[in-house]
C-alpha cells in the first residue's frame, strides 16, 4: 500500500496519457496493454538493488503457515492482492530458499522461474497497468534465515527448540513467506498459522479468534489491519506464558515471555502498557490497534520493534529498551522510511525517545544524554560515520542510533521547546501510515520554525567531524 499521493499520481498519469493520445494512436493502445513489460527485480533502492521489486503495489498479505519446530520445517500458502503500476507480462516476489509448489495469479496457473531470491512469476495473460490482481504462492521447506557478517548476525525466520524467532530487519521477510520485501511498499496482514498443540504462534494485530485445536495441532488467526513494512512482520513460535488486557489509557495489549523468563512477564506487561501511553502525549495517538511485547529465549542479544509486538532477543529489557522498540512504533512503523539510506528517521528518533524516557523519569536529562556522546574522541564512529546516509555495509552503524539522537537534541535547541514537540506530533500525525524521507522532514521543521535549517542538517546528518555546539 502507498501514499494517497502515489495513488493520485498514477490516476493522474493514466489520465495524461489518454489525453495526450490522438484517435490514431488509440488503435494501437489495447494490443500495448495486452503485451505489458517485465516488473523490475528491484523496487528502486540503490543500495539494495534486488530488495523489494517494480511493477506492483501489495496491499494485503494473507498468510497460511504450519510450522513443525521438530523438523524445521514450514509449509505455506500466500495469498498477494497487488495493484499493477504498469502493463505487467511478469513481475518478481522475493523468497529466499524453500521448494515453490503451485503459483496461480487470479486463479490461473502461472508460470515460475527462480534466481537467487528472486522469484519471478509469469502469468497466462499480461496484467493491464491499474488492474488489482491476486498471486497466490505455494511452498515448503526448511527457513534459512540471512547470516549478516557485519553487525546482525543472524536475522529472518531463526528455528528455536520450541518453534522461531522471527525478527526481519532490514530484508528477512523473504526467509519465510514470499512478497515486495522492502518497506517503501507497505501491506495489511492476515495470519493463520498453525503449529503443535501447547505451542504458541505470535503474529502482528490481535487475534481474530480463539485459538483452534484440533489433534495434535492448533491455528493461530492474526490480522494487522494497518499498513506494515515486511521487516516488520512476525511469526514468532513457542511457549509462552501471556498476560492481556488493556493499558490505563484504554489500548488492547498482550505481553508474552518465554518460561526461562516468567519473572519479568509482569513487568514487560506494566512498562509497555505504560511507556505505549506516554508516547501517546509526546508523539500522537497511538497508531496501531494494541500494544505489547514478546520476550523468546533466542539469544540474539538484540530486541526488534515488530509491528504491535517488539520482540526481545533473550534478555529481560530495561526501560530504555522497551521505551526505544516503543517509540519505533511511530517511527519506523507507522512512518517508514521510503529508502534504507535514511534509517536516522527510524534510529535517531527511537534512540532520543530513550533520552526523553529517561527525562520523564527524572533518571536523566537529555542534555547529559547529549553532553555524554559529544565529549567521544574524534575517532568515534559518531565523528567519522556521518548518521543522515546509512551505508548499505554498515546500516545499523551505532552513529545512526546516537549521533541521529543528537541531531534532534541540536535541533531542538535551534528551534525551542515548543516547536520541536509540536514537529514531532505534525510529523507523525501528516505522515501517519506512509514513507517518508530525510527532505521531508527538513521541509517540515523548515515549514513549522520559520528558520533556516540547512545548515544544522547538513553538519549534523552529512558531514563527518564533530560539530560545534
Ligand atoms: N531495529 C533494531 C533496533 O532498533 C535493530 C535491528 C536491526 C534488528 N536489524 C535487526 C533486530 C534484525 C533484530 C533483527 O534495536
Ligand atoms: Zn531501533
Amino acid at each position: 500500500m502507498r501514499s494517497t499521493n502515489r495513488q493520485v499520481a498514477v490516476l493522474l498519469a493514466i489520465l495524461m496519457s489518454t489525453l495526450a493520445c490522438g484517435p490514431s494512436e488509440g488503435v494501437a493502445r489495447p494490443v500495448e496493454r495486452l503485451s505489458g513489460q517485465a516488473g523490475a527485480p528491484g523496487i528502486g533502492d540503490s543500495d539494495f538493488p534486488l530488495d523489494g521489486n517494480g511493477g506492483y503495489d501489495v496491499s494485503h498479505y494473507a498468510l497460511k503457515l504450519g510450522y513443525t519446530p521438530s523438523s524445521r520445517r514450514l509449509d505455506g500458502v500466500a495469498t498477494i492482492q497487488a495493484t499493477a503500476k504498469q502493463g505487467l507480462s511478469q513481475f518478481n516476489l522475493d523468497l529466499k530458499g524453500f521448494k515453490v509448489g503451485e503459483v496461480s495469479v487470479d486463479g490461473a496457473a502461472a508460470t515460475f522461474s527462480r534466481t537467487g531470491h528472486e522469484l519471478t512469476v509469469t502469468p497466462a495473460a499480461p496484467l493491464r497497468q491499474g488492474s488489482a490482481f491476486n498471486v497466490k504462492v505455494a511452498y515448503a521447506g526448511v527457513p534459512q534465515p540471512v547470516v549478516d557478517s557485519s553487525n546482525l548476525g543472524r536475522y529472518g525466520f531463526i528455528p528455536t527448540p520450541d518453534g522461531a524467532f522471527v525478527a526481519c530487519e532490514p530484508n528477512g521477510a523473504r526467509t519465510w513467506f514470499p512478497g515486495n520485501d522492502h518497506p517503501a511498499d507497505k501491506a495489511t496482514f492476515d495470519f493463520e498459522i498453525t503449529v503443535p498443540k501447547g505451542a504458541t504462534a505470535l503474529a502482528n494485530g490481535e487475534l481474530t479468534g480463539k485459538p483452534q485445536t484440533s489433534g495434535d495441532l492448533t491455528t493461530f488467526k492474526w490480522r494487522e489491519a494497518h499498513p506494515m513494512a515486511t521487516y516488520l512482520a512476525t511469526a514468532t513460535v513457542g511457549r509462552f506464558q501471556l498476560r492481556e488486557g488493556k493499558t490505563p489509557g484504554g489500548i488492547r495489549a498482550l505481553a508474552a515471555v518465554d518460561p526461562k523468563f516468567t519473572r519479568s512477564l509482569d513487568k514487560l506487561y506494566k512498562l509497555s502498557a505504560e511507556i505505549t501511553d506516554y508516547w501517546g502525549t509526546v508523539f500522537g495517538r497511538y497508531p496501531f490497534s494494541s500494544t505489547g511485547g514478546v520476550i523468546d529465549d533466542f539469544t540474539a542479544g538484540y530486541a526488534l520493534e515488530n509491528q504491535t509486538k517488539p520482540l526481545y532477543g533473550g534478555f529481560d529489557p530495561g526501560e530504555d529498551i522497551i521505551a526505544h522498540e516503543l517509540a519505533h512504533q511511530w517511527f519506523g512503523n507507522s512512518l517508514s522510511i521510503e529508502r534504507w539510506r535514511d534509517l536516522w528517521l527510524n534510529e535517531g528518533f527511537a534512540t532520543y525517545a530513550e533520552w526523553l524516557w529517561a527525562e520523564h523519569k527524572g533518571t536523566g536529562t537529555s542534555d547529559a544524554s547529549f553532553r555524554a556522546f559529544y565529549e567521544r574522541p574524534a575517532k568515534d564512529p559518531i565523528w567519522t560515520y556521518p548518521p543522515g546516509r546509512a551505508k548499505p555495509s554498515d546500516l545499523f552503524n551505532e552513529s545512526v542510533y546516537n549521533r541521529g539522537a543528537m541531531t534532534l537534541h541540536a535541533l531542538r535547541g535551534a528551534i525551542g521547546d515548543e516547536t520541536f514537540f509540536k514537529l514531532l506530533k505534525t510529523w507523525t500525525s501528516e505522515h501517519q501510515y506512509g514513507n517518508v524521507t530525510t527532505e521531508q522532514f527538513v521541509t517540515l521543521a523548515e515549514r513549522l520554525s520559520g528558520k533556516q535549517l540547512d545548515t544544522l542538517f547538513d553538519t549534523w546528518l552529512f558531514q563527518p567531524g564533530r560539530p560545534a555546539i
